[in-house]
């Protein structure tokens, strides 16, 4: 055959293949999401396999291993007793609070930890929602204050970036002037800015018990058929004073993180979700993938789609795989 263009030469060995690799997966990429709970005893989660609840002093331990792995950063979230929680979330201002003393545990010991917090009202509502329930209408302005303050909290126990979750208007901009409001300019926003009313949040909902007690999420997050919207969502984030911004979930949207990715110069995270995590686990679990191969297919899929941070809690196993 007289074939000038053979693109299977660059294919015939590994040497090769791994000088023309397009994209890597490196510990660098990571956010680790972690779940904290009071208590001595880790807490399996059924739906996630291989990730618990912890209390502090196994997440200080989990924390200081994902940094020797390389790993920059983890993402936190409380799990807390329903008497806990109620219609304002007031205990996520407790400056004592498990999150709180959570953060400061894990900069004193692993300070060059990059430590992120989830600013949203759900781990904290009676309700299971993001925002204030009114007649059971989400409000948007009055969660806002909510919002603000519980990022200062966070910001002041030691959080290095605060990360709204709730998809609440004009949220961004109230925490970015909250925090420099107190002196806290240095730290930063990771805006999750294209966050979609996903059912893939199943297993994250169980883990820490905060599905809506009623009603749905959406009023305020969007709609899985729309990604013009989520340009619009970025840009405001980006205006409003986002440090990086995140499209998530991360495995049915790929689209949305390429098309997000071409109209920002923000660096961009992508969240490989609970649900994404626990199909992989289950069905390798059953034989019927090889879970690892999969697993880290899917998130090097995240990069080439033009993810440069990815969320996900397989972010330890991979790391211990690609060294
Ligand atoms: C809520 C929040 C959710 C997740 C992160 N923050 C769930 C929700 O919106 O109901 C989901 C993450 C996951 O599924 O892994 N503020």
């Amino acid at each position: 055959m007289d074939l000038v263009e053979r693109p299977r030469r660059n294919r015939r060995s590994d040497a090769l293949r791994r000088m023309v690799r397009e994209h890597h997966l490196r510990p660098a990429d990571f956010i680790w999401p972690m779940f904290v709970v009071e208590g001595k005893d880790r807490e399996q989660i059924a739906s996630m396999p291989g990730i618990d609840r912890l209390p502090i002093e196994h997440a200080v331990k989990a924390a200081r291993h994902a940094h020797e792995l390389g790993i920059p950063a983890v993402a936190l979230f409380p799990a807390l007793d329903d008497a806990k929680k109620d219609r304002l979330a007031k205990e996520s201002t407790n400056k004592d609070g498990l999150l709180q003393r959570t953060v400061r545990a894990l900069k004193d010991a692993v300070p060059d930890l990059l430590v992120i917090t989830d600013v949203a009202m759900d781990p904290y509502s009676s309700d299971g929602h993001d925002g204030i329930v009114e007649d059971g209408i989400v409000l948007n302005d009055e969660t806002l204050e909510v919002l603000a303050a519980m990022a200062v909290s966070q910001a002041e126990a030691g959080a290095d970036l605060v990360a709204p979750s709730d998809m609440m208007d004009g949220r961004v901009g109230a925490i970015r002037s909250a925090l420099d409001d107190s002196g806290l300019s240095d730290v930063g926003i990771l805006a999750y800015s294209a966050k979609y009313a996903s059912a893939f949040y199943g297993p994250f909902r169980e883990a820490l018990d905060s599905a809506p007690r009623h009603g749905d999420k959406k009023t305020y997050q969007m709609d899985p058929a729309n990604v013009r919207e989520a340009i619009r969502e970025v840009l405001l984030d980006e205006e409003e004073g986002a440090d990086i911004v995140m499209v998530k979930p991360g495995l049915a949207y790929l689209d949305v993180i390429r098309a997000v990715r071409e109209v920002t110069e923000l660096p961009l995270a992508a969240y490989n979700v609970s649900g994404e995590y626990a199909m992989v686990k289950a069905a390798a679990a059953n034989g019927w993938i090889d879970g690892d191969a999969v697993m880290a297919e899917i998130l090097l899929g995240f990069k080439r789609a033009g993810a440069d941070v990815i969320l996900s809690y397989a972010a330890v196993e991979v790391a211990e795989r690609i060294g």
